[in-house]
């Protein structure tokens, strides 16, 4: 495990100046910077970090960049490539929950959550590009918060650590755009390093950094898109966090976080079954994480499938937050030569992840095409994913 830090990027990548290009040619002038943050697979640790626990996720070689000019007005402006708003304008001074629609909530809730904590963000005129696919449970909401706030901390002055963007960006999800989630994903945009998954305690926001080299294992992660979509402003999500706040009350602790498998018996016998089946899942689920970092470091990727399978059983069976594209999806890989395969991120929809020995790719592929269109299910997205590095500017 190691602390090291990315080094410095000495060329802009591909991206970078056709946005800014982009960006003069709409805004009539060059931007003052390009910042990029990525999205995130969740290798291990579902529903874990709101009952401040542990999760493993690493950053994805897949980002959102945003070129972005300070104006000296109190007027932001807001574009994307994708497209489908146009030019959107707000004010600085009238920004509130509820004021923005589609993509831009995720950019004004940042500059929202900004200013509750007191900072002056000035105008901005701001281009959002991104390939993290949308909706697929990659995060693609955070890495665009999170390519914001990185933009903003610099230009804005504010000079706030990674911490404290974690949790600005999180009150952006959670009270401006309405979504409860946890820290989880904007932890590993912001502090994720290439070649490494984030080992982070979400109870103090503690980071170990895991190298995760799949490439040398002779193996690929692939990432299967389900094309199911789904949304953690809906009431799944939330009705999950309450099971476990309350599950944490009725056992007498602060969060499940302080729970083990063997005080499971006894948990047993004061929950409802249903409840009992929501905590043993973040129960057993972050004793996982733990195996888990523990393995890759003295074994290697190779040696996590088993802790992979298990989280997934967990989560469709204890959790119920599943789907049959998902089951589908994991099944078909495991049986057709994956080594390990979970679904990843916040559920009911989205992607899963299948660790797979190289030589085995194509079958998986082939397989899990075929499982989709025989049960006539929308046809899956199927790529590979490797850990990159967190969020920066880029020009
Ligand atoms: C979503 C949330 C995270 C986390 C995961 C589930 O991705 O944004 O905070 O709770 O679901 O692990």
């Amino acid at each position: 495990m190691s602390e090291r830090p990315d080094p410095p990027t000495t060329q802009a990548p591909p991206g970078a100046a056709d946005l800014a290009a982009r960006f003069e040619r709409e805004f009539g002038r060059l931007p003052d910077g390009v910042w990029q943050a990525p999205g995130r697979v969740n290798l291990i640790g579902e529903h874990t970090d709101y009952n401040e626990g542990f999760v493993l996720p690493f950053a994805i070689d897949k980002t959102a960049r945003v070129a972005v000019a300070v104006r000296q007005d109190s007027t932001v402006r807001l574009l994307s490539t994708y497209g489908d708003q146009g030019l959107v304008t707000a004010d600085l001074a009238a920004l509130a929950p509820g004021s923005a629609k589609g993509w831009t909530k995720y950019p004004l809730g940042v500059v929202w959550a900004l200013q509750q904590r007191g900072i002056a963000v000035p105008g901005l005129d701001l281009l959002l590009d991104s390939d993290v696919p949308l909706g697929a449970g990659l995060s693609s909401s955070h890495a665009i918060e999170c390519a914001v706030i990185t933009a903003l901390n610099e230009l804005s002055g504010a000079g706030l650590g990674p911490e404290d963007m974690v949790l600005a960006t999180q009150r952006a999800e959670n009270d401006f755009v309405g979504a409860p989630t946890g820290i989880m994903d904007q932890s590993a945009s912001l502090r994720g390093s290439k070649g490494h998954a984030v080992f982070l305690d979400c109870r103090d926001q503690s980071v170990q950094l895991v190298p995760f080299d799949a490439e040398s294992a002779g193996l690929v992660m692939l990432v299967i898109d389900t094309k199911v979509s789904h949304s953690h402003a809906d009431g799944g999500y939330a009705s999950r966090r309450a099971s476990c706040e309350r599950g944490a009350e009725a056992l007498g602790v602060k969060a499940l976080r302080d729970v083990r498998s063997r005080d499971l018996p006894k948990a047993s016998s004061l929950l409802d079954d249903v409840t009992y089946r929501r905590v043993r899942h973040v129960v057993t689920e972050d004793e996982r994480v733990l195996q888990t970092v523990e393995l890759l470091v003295s074994d290697g990727p190779g040696a996590i499938g088993a802790l992979l399978d298990a989280s997934h059983d967990s989560m469709r069976d204890d959790f119920e937050i599943s789907c049959p594209e998902l089951d589908l999806a994991v099944e078909t890989a495991r049986t057709s030569g994956a080594i390990g395969a979970r679904m990843t991120g916040g559920g009911f929809g989205g992607a899963a992840i299948a660790l797979t020995p190289v030589e085995a790719e194509a079958r998986v592929r082939a397989a899990v095409e075929r499982a989709f269109s025989e049960a006539g299910y929308t046809a899956p997205e199927i790529f590979t994913v490797t850990p990159a590095a967190g969020a920066k500017r880029i020009s």
